[in-house]
């Protein structure tokens, strides 16, 4: 059952009451990007999903808060099972978790028998069991580079990222049909308005956009990766194509430079806002770390099996945090 502010909270002190309930608690705070600013502010690290996947399985916290979607926090649950791992909003879901059914997924594989499973971390934790090696968006590259060329493979739930990995490295994986509904909707034909207006300032995507946004980028990363390309490009204007959220980093850790959302059909980027992400509050943060509730609770069998796929990621990806590197095509 999702959390909801089922009291007044008028009044109170959010950010104080957080601060003693960590303590309390023994909890650790962690924040994806896309995170609300005043979120991210009280995280106590905030990540892409690679970093945040290693510091849920470091922590010696004894809860853990995590501020992003379900599927972040599942991962977490699967690394760290003897933690207890809230969510704010148990809805906060995932387009691309809910574009692959483990009973879809489950004959898609069975349809291919020679090939193995590379899947995308934004999937569920059955998925993730039926899954060969997870991958996130900044160590897509690192993996897929260690398999052999001539390793049929299917790739899944992100078409797009697939797609973008495909393309760079001359492979012909298969790719499951998901989409991210928020890189999605950013517009090819405003974004070149953008560009008209900004000749000089670089364009930074995320690879979960569609390959019209990705052929016109300068740097194509996770959002690790597009912050620092955001702190080493000599430009001081950089158009960001991911979520604008990630903005807030920018900002804090650069601010004489300007960083432009890149805009969506409209012309107005808060059609890029993720709604998933939005869903958790300081108001759910905090009723969250006071009742230890809504909780992750994972079956054991079927979480040992997705930690094995999830295992082979951090086998696989090591060496790449800090990289957050997938270069351009
Ligand atoms: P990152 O791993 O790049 O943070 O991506 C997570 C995500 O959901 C992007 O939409
Ligand atoms: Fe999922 Fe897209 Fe939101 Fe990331 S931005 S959590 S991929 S819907």
């Amino acid at each position: 059952m999702t959390a909801q502010p089922r009291e007044n909270l008028t009044g109170m002190d959010l950010r104080e009451e957080i601060e003693k309930l960590r303590k309390e608690r023994n909890a650790v705070i962690l924040a994806h990007y896309y995170q609300k600013p005043e979120i991210q502010d009280i995280a106590d690290f905030v990540g892409d999903s690679l970093e945040l996947s290693k510091k849920a399985a470091a922590t010696d916290a004894e809860v853990i808060a995590f501020c992003g979607v379900k599927f972040m926090a599942d991962t977490a649950k699967i690394l760290s099972p003897e933690k207890i791992v809230v969510l704010p909003d148990l809805d906060a879901g995932c387009s691309l978790e809910d574009s692959c059914p483990p009973d879809k997924f489950r004959a898609f594989r069975e349809a291919h028998p020679d090939h193995i499973a590379l899947t995308y971390i934004n999937c569920s934790t059955e998925v993730k069991a039926l899954s060969d090696v997870i991958v996130t968006s900044s160590s897509a590259e690192t993996i897929l580079q260690q398999i052999p060329e001539d390793q049929k493979i299917i790739f899944g739930p992100d078409r797009h990222l697939g797609g973008y990995l495909n393309r760079k490295f001359a492979r012909d994986m298969l790719l499951w049909p998901g989409v991210c509904i928020v890189h999605e909707a950013f517009s090819e034909t405003e974004l070149m308005k953008l560009q008209h207006q900004h000749p000089d300032a670089p364009i930074a995507a995320h690879p979960e956009c569609p390959p019209q946004i990705v052929d016109h980028a300068d740097y194509v990363g996770s959002t690790s990766g597009i912050l620092q390309f955001a702190k080493t490009t000599e430009s001081d204007t950089l158009i960001v194509a991911t979520e604008p959220h990630i903005i807030h980093q920018m900002e804090v850790a650069l601010p004489e430079k300007n960083f432009i959302g890149a805009p969506g059909a409209d012309g107005n980027c808060n059609c890029n806002i993720c709604p998933y992400m939005a869903l958790n509050t300081m108001e759910k943060l905090y009723i969250a770390l006071r009742d230890l509730e809504p909780r992750i609770e994972i079956e054991e069998g079927l979480r040992l099996k997705a930690k094995q796929s999830l295992d082979k990621m951090m086998e696989m990806a090591a060496g790449t945090i800090g990289k957050g590197d997938l270069g351009r095509v």
